[in-house]
């Protein structure tokens, strides 16, 4: 029997285009998940919570060269077209954009439009990935206007990056014509975040990887009774003693991540870590 759904794969952007025009002119609306790909619960979440809304839900998979500070994590960044696949078929996905560089970049990186993200460009992830949210903005900038979605998902995960597509829908008009919403993080069992570099973790590296999330807890257990130059100093040490190398552990404004010296009562606050196992560096956050 002959299933009702069926979820359609483009490389091109023309042919994608011709699609989603046609089911926008039977007044459907379209949901947006872009991605890189090795997909997992996080990025499902986002589709299926799209699907879910009752959007016509594209999905894109395209590991964007531009955004990728070191190169060997570009090189290494895995690759697992088959299993994306069908983890979106069964999350409710509708369509699956899967381009090549040259699609995306038809001039090159270097010609593609760049954006000024200022203050978010210079702290936490700014700082240490230097030149990496311009390549973000201009990828989700091209990929907004292809697939012109009227609703766009971005998991919490990525916090400063959903500050960053915020100001990108600002400056380029699209505030008021997309919606961005942004999903709360997704977790193994022991608090680690999903992310597709963690299926690059060894064993004994997995097997301490939860101490980040462990760290979060305690920071925002701590507030109010601890000031957050000890818990900073408290987590930098457990995290060094669990085998990390820690780049920074930042309290900031949830609003607009000016990052703060102490808990401040009556402020939205988030707490941000990244921190390297070995060869893979990891991030999360958690808000107050
Ligand atoms: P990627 O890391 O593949 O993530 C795609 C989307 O999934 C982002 O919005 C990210 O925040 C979200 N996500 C990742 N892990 C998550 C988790 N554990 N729980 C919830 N959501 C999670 O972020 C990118 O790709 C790229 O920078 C991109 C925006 C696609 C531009 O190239």
């Amino acid at each position: 029997m002959l299933s009702k759904y069926c979820m359609v794969l483009f490389k091109k952007i023309k042919e994608l285009q011709a699609w989603l025009k046609g089911r926008q002119a039977q007044g459907e609306k379209t949901g947006f998940v872009p991605t890189m790909g090795a997909l997992h619960a996080g990025h499902r979440a986002l589709v299926a919570q799209s699907a879910a809304d009752g959007l016509h839900t594209v999905c894109s998979i395209f590991v964007n060269p531009s955004q990728f500070n070191d190169p060997e994590d570009f090189r290494q960044y895995p690759v697992t077209p088959g299993a994306d696949l069908s983890l979106l078929a069964d999350a409710g996905c509708h369509v699956v954009f899967m381009p090549e560089t040259a699609e995306i970049y038809p001039d090159g990186t270097a010609q593609a439009q760049h954006f000024d993200f200022g203050y978010l460009e210079t702290i936490l992830e700014g700082a240490q990935r230097p030149g990496h949210f311009k390549g973000v903005g201009q990828v989700v900038h091209r990929l907004l206007e292809i697939v012109q979605p009227d609703v766009l998902y971005m998991g919490q995960k990525d916090y400063q990056q959903c500050m960053v597509i915020r100001s990108l829908l600002q400056q380029t008009g699209k505030a008021d014509r997309i919606s961005l919403r942004i999903l709360p993080t997704v977790r193994e069992g022991d608090g680690l975040a999903m992310s597709s570099r963690n299926r690059r973790l060894t064993e004994p590296q997995r097997n301490v990887a939860g101490t980040i999330y462990q760290c979060l807890v305690s920071a925002a257990a701590k507030q109010g009774t601890t000031p957050f130059r000890i818990v900073e100093k408290e987590c930098r040490e457990l995290l060094q003693e669990k085998g990390f190398t820690p780049e920074y552990i930042a309290l900031a404004d949830a609003r607009d991540l000016h990052l703060l010296e102490d808990y401040s009562p009556g402020t939205p606050m988030v707490v941000l870590i990244a921190a390297r196992l070995g060869q893979v560096r990891l991030i999360d956050n958690m808000s107050l």
